[in-house]
């Protein structure tokens, strides 16, 4: 049986002989260099790796029999000068936590060194060396040199102290505080250990709608216990702040950010955290979003809430993230204009140790977004990108849908804001604008389920995301590849057919919930199933009815000059792009323009047959899912072949009701008939 803890890290046994050999002969034993904690845990990883792919016991890889064939692992300034010496050329090229792999001789013998400039990038490395044994590539003459893109990697867990999860669908939270700071579950480690293996060097551990509690000394205790077992994996700690956290938990009378008692407070308070996690990463703030609370309950802004918190946690070279995920029932017209509108004037305002945090897409982790009209259009402050792994409108993890794919498409999207070719990959990494830091986050899918993300190719989107917050430019189909590798099988028919599927399923997701750019015609609150009849909440802009707007016309949202005018939000080129309804790709239709019944498509059929098709259309793609995956079953262990047929076989019937439901409703409005091929509800 195998219930999937193990995530990437299986170190299956090689099968093949002829890598077996090669590998045995390369490696014939290791030899760490300098004593960090770091490097042990190091060496903890690359013995289990070692002892469980290659079969031997892992005694064998630390006697040096022959002296030949070592593994050195160590930071450059630890290395013996006739090993660096080789690698000078390598060394250069590396920045930041980044490594070098590479075989070299040394007195007519053969060794593999791997360093960085610091014992994180050896393990990053030594995790690296981990994957190309893991994904069968043959080791001969390796020279690999690699650095992260990005400064700051991290995941934001929307953990509540009771260790409910916001938006989660896994279980309960990881951190069990009850039993902190005294009893040390082995799955932190774990917990860490995963993400090291993928680069994330940063976790939030608490839900940025926050509990000042968090603050208080009882629990900062326990924060303590966790930031000791995450240290040794490069994995940093951050807490999400709450903005009356010195009323609420200091007595204060206000939280006001320009009142000097507050100020001090927070100096102090912060003082305190770093006293006892010296290397605390800073905090994470909602503020004035959803209720929460925040500057502009005293008549202040975001620079001076930001800056306020930047300035307590500077001295210690701590960062704030200041999330711009804000709106307000105040601007009735359009919803997606706001951040833009309360972050975009204030550039160039904020200290240097603030990232503002956006959303991929200006309104909420749909299954397509256009891109936030935000990225690249503030050169002077790091905007930090924040996905979000838990699938809260995509299925929960229920649904199988591959997310690379949509973070791909984000990154890849062109911003012009400095001309063709400005994506916001390189918003994100900092080209763009010279950023002097950078950094992207991902709410995470992780609970306490046996298998970590309740759906084990759910894994895939924690795997996947710490792949391109290290490297935004990387391609999701490599990335997939890797994972199935090292996840499921190195079977070659299997490698294809599951990557096909796994590519695939995003716009599988987009085709039965979402077509043509709809958007936010979830049920209300939960956000799981079909709600596009819902218009009757307090708030307009919690409506679906007021994201679609269908009637006898069309339907769509009109974000062009003769409407919510959104599109002025983007450089001049793209912004005629989508003013424009010809020039607007389809798949963003329905976002930007209001539309009708009987528009022509690009492909001959008006919008309400289209529309239908593709609902359809996602329902057969779940069916050619589950066929793919059926054909499988003799190459996969039969409790993760059960359980993720079980699960697909509910996403085939939830996506007929998504097609039924959509249909059905809008069908009122085009007064149309089924097009031929559309199934029929039932
Ligand atoms: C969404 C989500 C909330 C979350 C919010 C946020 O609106 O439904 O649960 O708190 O995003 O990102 O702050």
């Amino acid at each position: 049986a195998n219930d999937g803890y193990d995530l990437w890290l299986q170190y299956n046994y090689i099968q093949n002989t002829d890598l077996q050999s090669e590998y045995n002969t390369l490696i014939n034993g290791i030899q760490p260099i300098g004593d960090s904690e770091t490097i042990k845990v190091a060496e903890k990883e690359l013995l289990l790796g070692l002892s469980k792919m290659l079969g031997n016991d892992t005694q064998l890889y630390l006697g040096n029999e022959s002296g030949n064939n070592l593994l050195y692992f160590g930071s450059e300034s630890n290395l013996d000068k006739k090993i660096l010496s080789q690698l000078k050329k390598e060394c250069a090229q590396i920045q930041k936590d980044g490594f070098v792999i590479k075989q070299i001789q040394v007195d007519n013998k053969n060794h593999i060194v791997i360093t960085g400039k610091t014992d994180i990038g050896v393990l990053y490395g030594v995790f690296r060396l981990l994957r190309e044994l893991q994904t069968h590539k043959s080791i001969k003459g390796i020279n690999i040199v690699d650095s992260p893109k990005v400064d700051v990697r991290m995941l934001n867990h929307w953990d509540n102290l009771d260790r409910t999860v916001e938006r989660g669908y896994a279980g309960f939270s990881l951190w069990d505080w009850h039993r902190l700071p005294d009893y040390i579950d082995s799955r932190y480690v774990d917990y860490a250990r995963a993400n090291a293996s993928i680069g994330i060097n940063g976790t939030a551990l608490t839900n940025v709608n926050a509990n000042a509690l968090i603050l208080t000394p009882q629990y900062l205790e326990k924060v303590k216990a966790l930031a000791a077992v995450f240290r040794p994996y490069g994995l940093k700690v951050y807490l999400t702040a709450r903005f009356s956290a010195p009323i609420e938990i200091g007595g204060l009378k206000t939280a006001d950010p320009l009142d000097p008692e507050v100020k001090q407070w927070w100096r102090e308070k912060t003082a305190e955290i770093y006293k006892s996690i010296p290397d605390f990463g800073g905090y994470l703030v909602k503020a004035n979003s959803e209720g929460q609370p925040g500057p502009q309950n005293y008549g202040r802004n975001h620079v001076d809430g930001a800056n306020m918190l930047a300035d307590a946690v500077a001295p210690f070279g701590g960062i704030v993230m200041w999330r711009a995920f804000v709106y307000s029932e105040h601007d009735p017209t359009d919803r997606a204009k706001q951040a833009y509108s309360e972050f975009v004037p204030y550039d160039g305002q904020f200290r240097d140790n603030v990232l503002i945090q956006v959303k991929n897409g200006a309104i909420d982790f749909q299954p397509r977004e256009p891109f936030h009209p935000m990225f690249g259009a503030m050169p002077k402050t790091p905007l930090m990108m924040e996905f979000q792994i838990t699938q809260e409108y995509l299925g929960f993890s229920t649904h199988l849908v591959y997310l690379p794919k949509l973070y791909e498409e984000v990154f890849e999207a062109d911003t012009y804001r400095r001309g063709k070719g400005s994506t916001v990959a390189k918003v994100i990494d900092g080209s763009l604008h010279n950023k002097k830091i950078t950094g992207v986050a991902g709410v995470t899918n992780i609970g306490n389920d046996r298998n970590w993300t309740g759906h084990h190719f759910l894994q895939a989107n924690w795997y996947g995301f710490g792949r391109l917050a290290w490297n935004p430019h990387l391609d999701s189909k490599d990335i997939a590849e890797e994972w199935i590798r090292m996840t499921f099988s190195n079977n070659d028919n299997f490698v294809e057919q599951i990557k096909k599927m796994m590519n695939d399923s995003r716009e599988t997701v987009v085709n039965y919930m979402n077509p043509y750019g709809l958007h936010h015609i979830f049920d209300t609150g939960h956000h799981y199933g079909p709600g596009p009849w819902v218009g009757n909440l307090p708030r307009p802009e919690w409506n679906p009815t007021y994201y679609h707007k269908a009637d006898e016309n069309g339907i769509g949202f009109n974000r062009t000059k003769t409407g919510s005018n959104a599109i002025a939000q983007y450089a001049p080129e793209v912004a005629a792009m989508y003013n424009n309804i010809s020039t607007t790709p389809e798949k963003d239709l329905l976002w930007f323009h209001h539309v009708s019944w009987n528009h022509k498509l690009k492909n001959g059929m008006t919008l309400w047959d289209g529309m239908a098709l593709k609902y359809q259309q996602g329902v057969d793609e779940v069916e050619t899912m589950i066929n793919t995956w059926n054909s499988m079953e003799s190459l996969v262990d039969q409790q993760r072949f059960k359980e993720v047929q079980m699960l697909l076989n509910i996403q085939l019937k939830e996506a007929k009701w998504w097609r039924d439901a959509c249909l059905l409703y809008f069908q009122q409005f085009s007064k149309k008939e089924l097009p031929e091929g559309v199934e029929k509800a039932s």
